[in-house]
């Protein structure tokens, strides 16, 4: 069955309460749509502990730093609720935007120290933008777990702070990050790869995983950060934002690994920044 799409409040409003007094539980999967088998892998962990599975589909334009990267960022809604079928999700809200930012919207949610590094430095006033739609959400569909991506992994933790910090009462499910074959995390943003860059765009992950060896083997970070980023680049990438080791809760900045670090890395290839991060 193909999930109706809501784009208003109110009726997004009409059906939880009617799912709620059925004692129905809710899950929510916020995305932004030109879906793929990440965010399905999301849809589908929602659908295997929820009563009830709510997507939201909303390019968020408070989160685009740059006005290119918001019009280029693909759109493919009706493929989107497609793909959507076979999960059984229960309802898909794409709502207008001035159901997300009415006129004289004035509020910001800003959860200061995680931001500031990471994607945070090379992208002013990103998460600030994630953190007002994605609190919004919460509180616009009362679900009781919202499902969330480690391949955005700092984003995660931002939202579980601000949940935390907001006493939204919700909980925050992180979920593994889908690859495609050659190991390339899976984005929206692979979308916009000519094929001769598609066949470059491996060797990030490819050198990720060889440094979580060579740490895990006892190397320190600042002595291979260098030849790691250099060979991201030998392999066609332009431009590396990040390459870094961190912690997991707090993204200080390590050397040497502990538990719960994680390898966290942003480079251009083509004019695409992609993103990824892996556990140590
Ligand atoms: P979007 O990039 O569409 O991602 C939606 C969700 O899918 C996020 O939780 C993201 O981490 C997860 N996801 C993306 N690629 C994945 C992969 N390869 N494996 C597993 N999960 C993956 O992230 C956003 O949208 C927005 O910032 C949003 C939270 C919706 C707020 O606007």
């Amino acid at each position: 069955m193909i999930a109706p799409i809501l784009r208003d409040l109110s009726a997004l409003r009409t059906q939880t309460a009617a799912w709620r007094k059925a004692g129905e539980s809710i899950g929510v999967v916020p995305t932004m749509g030109a879906l793929h088998q990440g965010h399905l892998s999301l849809a589908r962990a929602a659908r295997a502990t929820c009563d009830r599975v709510i997507i939201t589909i909303f390019v968020n334009p408070k989160q685009f730093n740059n006005p290119d990267d918001l019009k280029n960022y693909p759109r493919t809604e009706e493929d989107d609720a497609r793909k959507l079928e076979s999960i059984g999700v229960d309802l898909v809200y794409a709502p207008d935007a001035d159901q997300i930012y009415p006129d004289g919207f004035a509020t910001n949610v800003s959860v200061s120290g995680l931001t500031d590094m990471l994607c945070g430095a090379s992208r002013p006033g990103h998460f600030d933008g994630v953190a007002t739609v994605v609190s919004k959400l919460f509180l616009q569909t009362s679900a009781d777990q919202a499902f969330f991506g480690e391949k955005d992994y700092q984003q995660l933790q931002i939202v579980r702070r601000m949940a935390r910090d907001l006493d939204i009462p919700i909980t925050v499910v992180g979920c593994p990050t889908i690859r495609e074959e050659d190991g390339l995390a899976m984005s929206s943003r692979n979308l916009l790869l000519s094929d001769r860059s598609r066949t470059k765009a491996p060797i990030f992950a490819e050198v990720m995983n060889d440094v979580r060896e060579q740490l895990i083997n006892g190397a320190a970070m600042s002595d291979i950060q260098d030849a790691a980023k250099e060979r991201i680049l030998a392999g066609g990438y332009n431009e590396i934002d990040y390459f870094e080791l961190r912690d997991g809760t707090a993204l200080s900045l390590l050397d040497r690994p502990k538990s719960g670090a994680r390898l966290f890395g942003a480079a251009w290839l083509a004019g695409v920044r992609l993103i990824d991060n892996i556990a140590i």
